[in-house]
């Protein structure tokens, strides 16, 4: 079976290093069209973004995450947060955010761009907001790191599909 999503699925990759080409605005914004084009409860919609490509911004956020050598080598951010106003049901709000992230991702992969979702920064999400300048009712849901992979060398496996089937009724 192939389509074109099927294909981004399986190609997909996170992508840890970068050239220094910038990544254009417009591709960024393709993304993040692309992450509000995910399901959510009731069509709530509750992810918000923060576009960052500004060096000193990149490098103080750097400093908050054992992964601080990637957000450095990427020459564009994007934050994800779930607006915590919108939410109308806890499980199913963070659900959106993640369907929203994968999307991005899958969006990334079809431009030829390359990207990671960055989840260890999470454990400093007050700083991060802080740096950002945004109030405590965004939480922080990921950073993905963006640019133009520097190869195509990634590797991962996944677990076989028996051993991840339940059952077949
Ligand atoms: C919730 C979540 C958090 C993650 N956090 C990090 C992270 O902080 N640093 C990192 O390098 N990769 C992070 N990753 C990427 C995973 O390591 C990666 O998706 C996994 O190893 C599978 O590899 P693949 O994406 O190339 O298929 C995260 C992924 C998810 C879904």
């Amino acid at each position: 079976m192939s389509s074109p999503v099927l294909e981004a699925i399986h190609k997909r990759r996170s992508i840890r290093e970068y050239t220094d080409h910038p990544v254009e605005n417009d591709l960024l914004h393709e993304i993040i069209r692309a992450g509000t084009w995910a399901p959510s409860g009731l069509n709530n919609q509750p992810w918000r973004f923060v576009i960052i490509t500004d060096p000193q911004t990149r490098h103080r956020l750097a400093g908050q995450t054992h992964y601080g050598h990637i957000v450095k080598a990427a020459p564009a951010l994007i934050a994800v947060y779930l607006d915590q106003a919108a939410i109308y049901n806890e499980v199913k709000d963070h659900q959106a955010v993640g369907a929203c992230i994968e999307n991005m991702l899958l969006a990334t992969e079809a431009l030829g761009l390359g990207a990671v979702w960055l989840g260890q920064i999470l454990q400093n999400k007050n700083e991060v907001n802080a740096i950002l300048g945004l109030a405590g009712e965004y939480d922080l849901m990921a950073v993905l790191a963006i640019g133009h992979p520097a190869h195509h060398d990634q590797q991962s496996q996944r677990k076989p599909l028996a051993d991840v089937i339940l059952k077949e009724i």
